[in-house]
């Protein structure tokens, strides 16, 4: 597994395997790797001859009172994983090599970014695109694969990547998830056993959602209503509730709109807390 340093390393290693007739798959990721984003390694080697990840823990998407200083950082064990996994290639740049003194151009997010995280974290999808736009150039790939557990990040990269005409295929890995049904999240591991327990609410919420469709309730607003219901708890019986909700919502699957009834492709987008770590949910809803 090649290691590549640099952006200049990282664009020859990748023009060198196109020049030689190999398409490309690259996995961006802030490192910490879980089952999830060995999944998007393993969709990069089934669409390309060769498939590189990137580490790189991005200052610009973190607001100043955010986790960035406790951002797990565990490179040894991430590198290891990945040989293991037969990935071909690992570009774990410096900040400085990224953003050099003086490099003040960002990229303004597409519309999709608006809402949900945008409004929450209102940094954060302008630091996602800069920076996905700028791995993307230092490493040209054919094809870049991102986790559906981010899924607004997903629509924000799939708009820009089309905004911006980059010949770039983006494909999506479906959410991992550990047995007890948690998302698999590199922040997971801020969460205490009992916070985790709390935590589990939010896929047993979803779970409840896709029940209610199947038995026919198709109102966003009641579904709405019962998936918040379902987070916070009665407030009477001891059932697991999150401490917060930001966002619980049913909305259009492609452009993140509000819908009133379940008549097209939707989505349940969740964030809430539990204790002090912040975590997101989401499931596509067929119908
Ligand atoms: O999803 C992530 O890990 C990050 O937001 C990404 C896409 C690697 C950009 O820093």
């Amino acid at each position: 597994m090649e290691i590549l340093h640099t952006p200049a390393d990282a664009r020859s290693y990748v023009l060198r395997q196109q020049r030689e007739g190999r398409s490309v798959a690259v996995v961006p990721t802030m490192g910490a790797l879980h089952d999830g984003h060995l999944s998007l390694v393993e969709i990069g080697k089934q669409y390309c001859d060769r498939v590189s990840a990137t580490i790189f823990v991005n200052p610009t998407q973190f607001a100043p009172h955010e986790d960035l200083d406790q951002y797990p950082r565990t490179l040894d064990q991430d590198l290891s994983r990945l040989r293991s996994l037969g990935t071909d290639a690992v570009f774990v740049p410096e900040v400085a090599s990224m953003y050099p003194e003086g490099c003040t151009t960002s990229v303004l997010p597409p519309r999709v970014a608006n809402r949900f995280e945008g409004q929450y974290r209102p940094e954060h999808f302008g630091g996602v695109c800069t920076i996905v736009l700028k791995l993307f150039q230092c490493l040209p790939c054919d094809v870049a694969v991102f986790g559906r557990k981010d899924y607004q990040q997903w629509r924000v990269i799939e708009s820009m990547v089309e905004d911006l005409n980059l010949p770039i295929r983006i494909l999506a890995g479906e959410i991992v998830r550990d047995s007890d049904g948690l998302a698999m999240s590199s922040r997971n591991r801020y969460l205490s056993d009992a916070e985790r327990q709390s935590a589990l609410v939010i896929p047993r919420s979803l779970d409840q959602l896709v029940s209610e469709v199947r038995q026919g309730e198709r109102n966003v607003e009641r579904l709405q209503a019962s998936l918040l219901k379902c987070l916070m708890g009665d407030g009477v019986s001891d059932s697991a509730c999150v401490d917060s909700v930001d966002y619980a919502v049913v909305v259009d699957a492609e452009s993140l709109e509000p819908i009133s009834e379940l008549d097209r492709p939707a989505v349940a987008l969740i964030a809430a807390k539990v204790g002090a770590t912040r975590l997101i949910d989401n499931r596509v809803i067929e119908l």
